[in-house]
């Protein structure tokens, strides 16, 4: 595409993983977004957007996420500096896959290579925070995080974030199913209570180290026992009608774990092999038929290195 403008495709992502509420997260193959870069003369960051759900994401820029990161990097290098950015959404918004990240994370991306990559990916990663605050109200990298880097990341922010690339177990599937409607991530995260109780705090400190020695070790059925949330999804479960119909479904159907992916309404579940995901998947499927709603199914493998360049 010559120098000035470039082509990426960024992964969509499940968050939190059950155990890891907003600390943990996973990169997949697909869906993506695929978001164009061009330099420009001025000094605008102009917002483009075409695909799913583009009539619903604001082109404003300093409203939009993938804007808000890109300011946020030009920023931090006192830099005036103008990009046109064009979003082709392949991630469908609201659905609880990291919509909105993926955009953040592919305009972010994109900018740093056309300016010769002066932030390696880990320092890029709080600008992509950054512009992710604009569609959750809140700085958490659970999403932007894989879908930056690939594979599964552990993310502590706590100061300046800590990001641990964790190992990924062989023939690891992961199924989406993401049903036809929406679930806006600022209200799924203004039902959660603002406390949790010492019991559930240290049930979910076993949970997430569980689940991370699990990967270490390929131990399914540590990563599966761990798989449990105490902090989000007894909060959230009712708003995904059938959820725990669906959710017992796909664990008798052998899933190592199912839950809600990020805020929802997507219900994601790992499998050990593609044959076993296929059964998940569609009976994650025939649970939402049952509740009156049409869904996607999505298997992939886990998607394991940063954004691709495609032009
Ligand atoms: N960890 C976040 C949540 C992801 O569950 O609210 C949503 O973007």
């Amino acid at each position: 595409m010559g120098n000035d403008s470039i082509k990426i495709r960024t992964p969509a992502t499940v968050s939190n993983v059950s155990c890891g509420f907003d600390c943990l997260g996973y990169a997949i193959s697909e869906p993506a977004d695929i978001v164009t870069v061009t330099k420009t003369d001025n000094q605008d960051i102009d917002i483009s957007l075409s695909g799913i759900g583009a009539d619903k994401i604001p082109t404003t820029t300093k409203k939009n996420t993938a804007g808000k990161a890109v300011l946020s990097f030009l920023d931090f290098f006192g830099e005036k500096k103008g990009f046109k950015i064009h979003i082709e959404k392949g991630i469908h918004p609201g659905s609880g896959i990291g919509s909105s990240a993926a955009s953040a994370v592919g305009a972010a991306f994109g900018v740093n290579k056309l300016l010769g990559s002066p932030l390696s990916l880990e320092e890029l990663l709080v600008h992509c925070i950054n512009g992710e605050i604009v569609s959750s109200g809140t700085a958490h990298g659970d999403n932007v995080a894989p879908a930056l880097l690939g594979g599964f990341i552990l993310i502590r922010i706590n100061g300046s974030p800590d990001i641990i690339k964790l190992p990924v177990p062989k023939n690891l599937i992961s199924i989406i199913v993401l049903p036809e409607y929406q679930i806006n991530t600022q209200d799924a995260r203004n039902i959660l209570p603002k406390n949790v109780s010492l019991k559930s705090a240290i049930k979910q400190s076993g949970n997430i180290s569980g689940f991370i020695a699990g990967l270490y070790e390929s131990n399914f059925e540590l990563m599966s026992r761990s798989m449990v949330d105490l902090f989000a999804e007894p909060f959230r479960r009712g708003l995904i009608p059938g959820y725990d119909s669906i959710h017992q479904a796909a664990m008798e159907s052998g899933a190592i774990g199912c839950g809600i992916s990020g805020s929802g309404p997507s219900i994601f579940a790992l499998s050990y092999s593609k044959e076993r995901a296929e059964i998940i998947g569609k009976e994650i499927v025939k649970g939402f038929q049952k509740v009156g709603l049409n869904s996607k199914l999505f298997i992939s493998s886990i998607h394991t290195h940063p954004p691709e360049i495609l032009d």
